[in-house]
């Protein structure tokens, strides 16, 4: 099967990489490029955990095929992170126990820090809920994981 050769910036990093015509961003994040912090929970957009930034919006990796994704920058999970601190919203997860098995985390904060950094949403319950809504956690979390939303701070 012929290859499509795929540039994009994945978590600041310029990366080059092959993959056939239909892969599906989260398969080539998760085997090609060894990025296993987006999930694989659904594969058909329904739960959120492979949720990951692409140009700075909060999308389902399962759901984007890796081609569209030419000249994008992607952020995932492992981006998140800087050099010996967490991210606030992954402290804030932290500081709140806002998860009980964790699989479901990666994709909470990655939609987390998207809603946060859209400064026209506003952090009322309602509104968080709302936008958080895409983002299933089977353990049912969902207090601790508001509560850490409405208490970060970028
Ligand atoms: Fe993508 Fe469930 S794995 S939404």
């Amino acid at each position: 099967e012929a290859t499509v050769t795929v540039r994009l910036t994945l978590n600041g990093i310029p990366v080059t990489v092959g993959v056939s015509p239909n892969a599906i961003l989260l398969d080539v994040l998760r085997e090609q490029l060894g990025l296993t912090g987006p999930k694989k929970g659904c594969d058909h957009g329904q739960c959120g955990a492979c949720t990951v930034h692409v140009d700075g919006r909060a999308m389902n990796a399962c759901l984007r095929l890796a081609v569209m994704c030419e000249g994008q920058a992607i952020i995932t999970i492992e981006g998140l992170a800087g050099a010996g601190h967490l991210h606030p919203v992954q402290q804030a997860f932290l500081d709140h126990d806002a998860f009980q098995c964790g699989y479901c985390s990666p994709g909470q904060i990655m939609s987390a820090v998207a809603l946060l950094e859209d400064r026209r949403i506003a952090g009322d319950v309602a509104t968080v809920r709302e936008a958080m809504s895409g983002n299933l956690c089977r353990c049912g979390a969902y207090q601790n994981i508001l509560a850490a939303i409405q208490d970060a701070r970028l």
